[in-house]
């Protein structure tokens, strides 16, 4: 199973004054050319949050004439920059549920099902998560016990070391309510997350995780070499059958 991970791509309309907002569009439609003509298609599509920056309904629409054409699934998180309700009305083909008012769902029938959690705290950018929301992600993940797992997510509930602001969850406790949850279910293998804009991974008690870059070159963060510094950046993960292999990979 081959999986391509794009995070933050904060799309607004190409009608905003400052041009950085017309190169993220391209940069979103240079990535679906690119995609399409790979010689291995991956699975699926996963995208990490903050697919626009505000999330109005005309972003979205942006965000699907963009990924128009591509024939295989594409899957959102939610991320602090996004509405939960205008990504379910707006996008292509978009399966995503909202449950209780939070944007949780499972991706079955593939080697390693997948989760996606939502993570956006109502009232500020930071990450948070509550009994209601591990509640929902705790009964998906009692359905599959033997299933190997990834949750695929906006904000890190783990420290990220190379960060100027390493911790972007709330509050520690409920991070810590977060992977304790993760921690009784061993089939969860990994922890994909976005809103770094950085490259991260790291081992946990019980899982790996990781951070993808953002695809758009201006708001990414960290060091990238020459050849990617100045592209769209997305990861692909391979399912090796215990765990996934990650590539960086540039769009030219
Ligand atoms: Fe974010």
């Amino acid at each position: 199973m081959l999986i391509a991970q794009i995070s933050d791509t904060h799309i607004t309309t190409a009608d905003d004054e400052d041009p950085k907002f017309a190169d993220r569009i391209k940069a979103l439609e240079s990535f679906v050319r690119h995609i399409k003509v790979l010689d291995e298609k991956p699975d699926l599509i996963m995208h990490t949050g903050d697919v626009t920056h505000g999330g109005l309904p005309e972003y979205y629409a942006t965000v699907k004439t963009a990924m128009q054409g591509l024939d295989i699934p594409v899957y959102f998180a939610r991320g602090n920059r996004d509405i939960a309700e205008n990504m379910v009305a707006g996008l292509k083909d978009f399966s995503g549920k909202i449950v209780d008012g939070f944007l949780i769902y499972s991706i079955d029938g593939n080697p390693v099902r997948l989760i996606a959690m939502d993570t956006h705290h109502r009232e500020h950018n930071m990450g948070t998560t509550c009994s209601v929301r591990l509640g929902i992600l705790d009964e998906l993940l009692k359905k599959q016990p033997d299933t190997p797992t990834a949750l695929f997510m906006h904000h890190p509930p783990f420290e990220v070391t190379t960060s100027k602001y390493p911790f972007q969850f709330d509050d520690p406790a409920l991070a810590d309510a977060f992977l304790d949850l993760i921690a009784q279910h061993k089939q969860v293998s990994h922890m994909f997350c976005g809103h770094m804009h950085r490259q991260y991974a790291v081992q946990l008690a019980t899982c790996t995780a990781s951070c993808v870059p953002s695809l758009p070159a201006d708001n990414r963060l960290g060091e990238f070499t020459p050849g990617q510094a100045d592209k769209p950046l997305y990861q692909l993960h391979r399912w090796n059958g215990s765990g996934f292999d990650t590539k960086l990979c540039a769009v030219d």
